[in-house]
């Protein structure tokens, strides 16, 4: 059956609608800082040298720049389909934090889309899930983000979730429930929401090639 995708109202890709949502996102939500937060603390706990981040709808570079200000032992990765997007990232950091950080241009609807970028110990998408504008595709999505993966690498999802309060389009937003189960079905392990606040839930699991002991 053919998937009827929800038409996204801005063009991100766009300068100008690009700058908008830009302008707007941290006066809708400031605790979208709390999730960075959460982000930064969970990253400086990890025990590896050289992290290799990948952050992916990587949007106008707030993030970016957090996670380049606050955790010292990182390389980050942005992928994003915008080119605007990607210069508003760039212009947030300075030339050491931008010697830590690559760009690459990619459009995750397009098949094959995750071949030759490599493999990280963190990958996390944040409010760019729905992006996929519709929630029948996540678990491919999620299978796909496996390909990016080492053993256990760290995988967060952070979207705005389908419930009584929050997002009421439950073609384009996943309940709890939902988020939870098409991890599961791509085969992440250890699932646990981390964050619920205003609407906004983050989600952290690990990708394990160990299988269980039968
Ligand atoms: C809502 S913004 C979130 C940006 C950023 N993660 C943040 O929270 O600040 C969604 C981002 O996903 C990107 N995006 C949308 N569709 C995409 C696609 N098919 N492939 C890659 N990036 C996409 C947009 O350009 C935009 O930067």
């Amino acid at each position: 059956m053919k998937i009827q995708e929800v038409p996204s109202p801005i063009d991100l890709r766009n300068p100008k609608d690009a700058m908008e949502w830009a302008n707007e996102a941290n006066i809708k939500r400031p605790w979208r800082y709390d999730f960075f937060d959460m982000y930064v603390h969970k990253i400086n706990n990890l025990n590896i040298e050289n992290i290799q981040i990948l952050d992916i709808g990587s949007g106008p570079g707030f993030l970016a720049k957090y996670l380049l200000q606050h955790c010292p032992d990182i390389r980050y990765t942005a992928a994003d389909f915008s080119n605007a997007m990607h210069k508003l990232s760039k212009s947030k950091l300075l030339t050491r934090e931008l010697n830590r950080a690559t760009f690459r241009l990619i459009d995750f609807k397009q098949e094959g889309w995750f071949e030759d970028l490599g493999q990280f110990d963190v990958v996390i998408i944040h409010q760019a899930l729905h992006e996929l504008r519709h929630k029948a595709h996540a678990i491919n999505f999620h299978q796909q983000v496996k390909k990016l993966c080492k053993n256990q690498t760290v995988y967060f999802v952070c979207d705005h979730i389908f419930a009584p309060d929050a997002m009421q389009n439950n073609q384009l937003y996943m309940s709890k429930k939902e988020h939870f189960q098409s991890l599961k079905n791509a085969g992440f392990k250890n699932i646990e929401l981390i964050k619920d606040e205003k609407g906004l839930c983050l989600f952290e699991c690990i990708e394990s090639s160990e299988r269980p002991i039968s």
